[in-house]
């Protein structure tokens, strides 16, 4: 025991394998799936429990794993380097040289099986607790064993695990495997890991040897069992899109016993990381990506990819792509609008067919339906974007702002040169282009715009009359 009457524990994922059949540039654990890399889903998991310490065990490659894990806000893990990799007892072994003074008892997890569960570690410990081995590890019994270490009983208590590579015909019909999740007694882990060796068909450290070990110096294992696809791991791309699939399920559950409507999970992609307010729908295919989150009563999809976004309540999105944005409550964007990064539709603003938005506000109530370009535009409440506005705002080498203030009315087919700043009520002629600055309530006509003054609040009912153009 450390100091006081509290066990210690300590975790120590297993994250270095090179992941070779995955085929793959990418470390294995950094591969993505719903919404988090492999490792990411582990330490979220492991992150609800009260431990002293999370030790990673990355390859060579560490750095990478850290800068992944930094992007993906996780913090408080110590990493330990594992050169080369030569089975899993030799990652524990590593890991256990970075584990801090007076620690009790080591967790160890698996940086590639995404999804075992906080509840399952806890079953873990508490399990060992109950039983005092001095090991006690996740089973589970399983339709295909293919490829997973088995569990070899003697009288119920497990004796050894035997490799998939290493079983004999008989060992490999056993359909309890190991999940490759443990928890240990520092002090007999710590001398029995050094006997360890590299006796089998794949010439690895394994630390399933760990429990032959033990149990030749009179230890028994304890077991918990899982269901069987939590303890999933990626060893190919096709156990990955398993994995996917899996994940899919979990969070829409979580989110249908939100309040959510979710026409059809198995076409929506939802992000572990997202949130949805109650009585939203999503429709299908749709992908709700990243920091997204989505609220009260909004109306997602169908077709729409929102990434790093937000969507209140109300809100409205269908065949669409909408990226680090933010949509206001009761606006709606699409069908068939593009919403890049850096823009912000205020209470009621609409984004209609064929508009794309960049670093744009659309203020409260103010509307693009159809076909327009707006890119570095600040635009007030109440205008109107007619079809085939653009915003141009590059002119070659720099990128320039356009302000359109409160009430404007921007014609169809209107050009506006930034810099450009068009006052409140201001209006523009049907083809017009205008370059810098339309005043209070002017009206801009014309290609290059001639300016009118006093005419711009003209341009609702009256502009047949005056101008003789065609309503949009
Ligand atoms: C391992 C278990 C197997 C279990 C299965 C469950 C062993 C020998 N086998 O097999 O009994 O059924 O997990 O998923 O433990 N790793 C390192 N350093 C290494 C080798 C591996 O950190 O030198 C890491 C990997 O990145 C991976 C984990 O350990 O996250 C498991 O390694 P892997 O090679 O995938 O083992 P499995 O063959 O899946
Ligand atoms: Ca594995």
């Amino acid at each position: 025991m450390g100091d006081g009457n509290r066990i210690k524990t300590a975790a120590v994922v297993l994250a270095a394998g090179d992941g070779r059949r995955l085929k793959s540039s990418l470390p294995k654990v950094l591969h993505p799936v719903g919404g988090r890399t492999l490792l990411g889903h582990v330490l979220e998991a492991l992150a609800a429990l009260d431990l002293e310490t999370i030790v990673v065990v990355a390859s060579m490659r560490v750095e990478e794993v850290r800068a992944a894990m930094q992007a993906a806000g996780v913090d408080g893990v110590e990493y330990a380097v594992q050169d080369p990799p030569q089975g899993t007892a030799d990652a524990v072994r590593v890991g256990l040289t970075a584990l801090p003074p007076a620690i009790d008892r080591v967790l160890v997890a698996q940086g590639d099986s995404p999804l075992v569960t906080t509840e399952t570690f806890r079953r873990l410990l508490e399990e060992h607790d109950r039983s005092s081995s001095a090991v006690t590890l996740v089973t589970a019994r399983v339709e295909d064993p293919f490829g997973a270490g088995r569990i070899v009983r003697k009288d119920d208590r497990v004796e050894r695990i035997v490799e998939e590579k290493d079983a004999t015909e008989k060992e490999r019909a056993l359909d309890e495997v190991n999940a490759g999740v443990y928890v240990f007694d520092l002090q007999p882990l710590s001398e029995v890991i050094e006997k360890v060796d590299k006796e089998n068909v794949q010439g690895e450290y394994y630390l399933t040897d760990v429990i032959q070990l033990l149990w030749t110096q009179g230890h028994s294992a304890a077991t918990v069992e899982a269901p069987a696809p939590e303890i999933t791991g990626v060893n190919s791309r096709a156990q990955l899109a398993r994995v996917g699939e899996i994940l899919r399920w979990r969070v829409a559950e979580r989110w249908l016993d939100e309040g959510v409507t979710i026409i059809d999970p198995a076409t929506t992609y939802i992000d572990a990381t997202v949130t949805i307010g109650r009585d939203a729908v999503i429709r299908p295919f749709t992908f709700l990506e990243g920091a997204t989150r989505v609220g009260e009563g909004a109306d997602v999809g169908p077709h729409a990819r929102v990434i790093d976004s937000v969507v209140e309540e109300g809100a409205a999105v269908s065949f669409a792509v909408v990226r680090d944005s933010s949509i206001g409550p009761e606006a709606s964007v699409g069908p068939f609008a593009s919403v890049r990064p850096g823009t912000r539709l205020e209470r009621g603003a609409r984004l209609g067919t064929f508009v794309e938005a960049k670093q744009t506000t659309l203020g409260e109530g103010s509307k693009a339906n159809h076909l327009a370009y707006l890119g570095d535009a600040e635009i007030g409440r109440g205008v109107n974007i007619g079809a085939g506005t653009i915003t141009c705002n590059w002119d070659g080498r720099e990128k320039h702002r356009t302000v359109i203030e409160d009430d404007a009315y921007i014609a169809s087919d209107t050009m506006i040169v930034a810099p450009s700043r068009i006052g409140k009520r201001a209006a523009t002629g049907a083809g017009s282009v205008v370059r810098g600055d339309v005043p209070d309530d002017a009206l801009a006509v014309g290609v290059p715009a001639r300016i009118i003054e006093g005419k711009g609040d003209k341009m609702g009912k009256a502009r047949d009359e005056d101008l003789g153009e065609p309503r949009e």
